[in-house]
């Protein structure tokens, strides 16, 4: 069995990747490993703070592992919040409150395109490759849906009715930005373990 860690703290995010990554993989979390420690993520770039984390893991654990980092970038907020996300209301780190200030700042706007991107890093024998996966869309008025988290009830992918958060998880998984880069993170991972 190929054992890999997903640096993530998130069960949303575990939730989705787990649906993805074929039986031959086993994922481990950060507790299977006895990280429970804040992870850095200090970059500048959403790139920058995926390569940021799974470098930590290998280093500090010695794991082989990959890490995902997403931001929501708006076209009228030039590109904010982007790799900013996360805090864009404050360190409280609070859902709610980002999709409120982003809510309140687009008011002015006509325009409310937006898309979310995740870049996936993963560190495995050594070096490191990276995957992106991207989603357009448009920022809804108001926010719609339960399902997901972080900023999906507001997000409406390209072509869709329904807000991210009122799909259900296969469907986002099937075009949203971090299915997409899971999506290739597992051809690689394919190909490889398929060499040895
Ligand atoms: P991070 O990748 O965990 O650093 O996420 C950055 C910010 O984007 C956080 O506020 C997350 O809640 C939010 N976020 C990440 N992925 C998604 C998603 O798939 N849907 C909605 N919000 C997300």
């Amino acid at each position: 069995m190929n054992k890999l860690v997903f640096a993530t703290n998130n069960l949303y995010k575990v939730r989705e990747v787990q649906a993805l990554i074929p039986e031959h993989i086993k994922l481990l979390s950060l507790k299977d490993i006895g990280c429970f420690e804040d992870i850095p993520e200090t970059k500048e770039t959403i790139e920058g703070n995926a390569i940021q984390k799974t470098e930590f893991i290998k280093n500090k654990y010695g794991f082989d592992c990959f890490a995902d980092d997403t931001g929501l970038e708006v076209n009228a907020l030039n590109g904010a919040p982007g790799v900013y996300s996360a805090r864009y209301a404050g360190p409280q780190r609070n859902a709610t409150d980002n999709m409120n200030l982003l809510l309140n700042n687009l008011k002015p706007s006509d325009s409310r395109s937006a898309q979310f991107k995740t870049v996936i890093a993963l560190s495995i024998n050594n070096n490191i490759s990276t995957f992106t996966g991207i989603c357009e869309g448009k920022i809804t008025k108001e926010k719609h849906g339960d399902e997901g988290f972080g900023y999906d009830p507001i997000f409406k992918p390209l072509n869709y009715n329904q807000t991210f958060a009122e799909m259900n998880l296969a469907l986002k998984n099937k075009i949203g930005h971090r299915g997409k880069a899971v999506k290739q993170l597992v051809d690689f991972l394919n190909s490889l373990y398929q060499e040895y």
